[in-house]
């Protein structure tokens, strides 16, 4: 049967860097962001007799080697949780530049959870879907839900207690914006997953970087349940930067940094020094997301025109979780 889902990207106020169980994708430390509207995949599934084999193609490229092992892998799960031994067919398509640091896996793989889960018959609640969703990109189990969502770490080892729950709406704060600038679009060298890993291992502060981000998630909760966006942006810088230490920290280092982020960092605190109230995040890529309230979007806007290192710009909204939908790609 064919199904397909749209999911939306989401962006980690609090960020998720380690696993403490590689197999089953369980992080060290809980997290929380924002799904985001704008910032959408599609992916249809079909499994059939028919196809003899797995196949992927992704924005129109046939995928291969690594990135198709782990689809080929999350494919034998869902397979083994509905007792099927059906091969698919996969068409995915990102509306935004894809592994630039603008989380496309997070889309990507709740887009496939839905979709895969639906197309072989198998129907999975909000927390199911996060769980499986999960199990192809730890990101991917926070952009089921809606709206500001927590990632719990979980306690158990099978992990069944750790996937996305929603701390609010998308409509529960409305004038809240992140503002993803798109630096630079070429795809960066170092993966998160291997990345993540050589951190837990050689980062000699990893472990103050986990219980950190513990305190974090929890504070930064209660931020956006009250609406305290100064306090709200003052902690996802702090924990911002805190990730980029702990990547720099790593042996061999990680520096998704670019001289351009470093411009959009210095640009963004003079801009808040001057009384324009805005904060930054940075993922695993150059890009710098500015997370601001709509009032100022357009004296942002207006600022971002200068810099020429800025190729375009997403204003993104809280948005909507998986579902699915009725337009499949092939
Ligand atoms: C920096 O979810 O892509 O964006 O679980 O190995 O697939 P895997 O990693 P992934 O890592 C995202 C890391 C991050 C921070 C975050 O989104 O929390």
């Amino acid at each position: 049967m064919k199904a397909t889902a749209s999911a939306n990207a989401n962006i980690a106020l609090i960020k998720y860097w380690g696993k403490r169980n590689e197999e089953l994708i369980l992080p060290q430390n809980s997290s929380v962001s924002v799904t985001l509207e704008g910032l959408k995949t599609v992916t249809t599934v079909d499994f059939d007799k028919k196809y003899k084999k797995d196949n992927f193609t992704l924005n129109g490229k046939k995928i291969s080697g690594e990135p198709f092992e782990r689809i080929a892998g999350f494919l034998n799960i869902i397979r083994k949780m509905a007792g099927s031994g059906l091969k698919a067919k996969i068409f995915s398509k990102n509306f935004f530049p894809t592994a630039t640091g603008l989380a496309s896996s997070s889309a990507g793989g709740a887009t496939l959870a839905l979709a895969s889960s639906k197309a072989i018959g198998l129907d999975l609640n909000k927390k199911g879907l996060s769980l499986l969703a999960r199990r192809n990109s730890g990101s991917a189990s926070r952009s089921i839900e809606a709206g500001f969502v927590e990632w719990e770490k979980g306690e158990k080892e099978d992990g069944t207690d750790s996937f996305g729950k929603q701390v609010c709406d998308k409509d529960y704060w409305p004038e809240f914006r992140i503002i993803a600038g798109v630096l630079n679009e070429e795809e960066k060298k170092t993966k998160s997953r291997p990345g993540m890993k050589q951190s837990v291992q050689t980062c000699p502060f990893y472990k103050v970087w986990v219980e950190n981000s513990e305190k974090q998630a929890k504070q930064i909760k209660k931020f956006i349940l009250e609406k305290k966006f100064t306090k709200l942006g003052e902690l996802a810088e702090n924990n911002a930067l805190m990730l980029h230490s702990v990547m720099f920290n790593t042996i061999l280092p990680i520096v998704y940094f670019s001289e351009k982020t470093v411009e959009m960092i210095k640009a963004v605190r003079k801009w808040r020094a001057s009384g324009l109230e805005c904060y930054f995040t940075i993922d695993a890529g150059p890009q710098v997301k500015i997370i601001c309230l709509e009032k100022d979007i357009p004296e942002i806007k207006r600022k971002l025109k200068g810099i020429k290192a800025i190729k375009k710009i997403y204003i993104c909204k809280p948005g909507d979780g998986a579902r699915l939908i009725n337009k499949h790609l092939f």
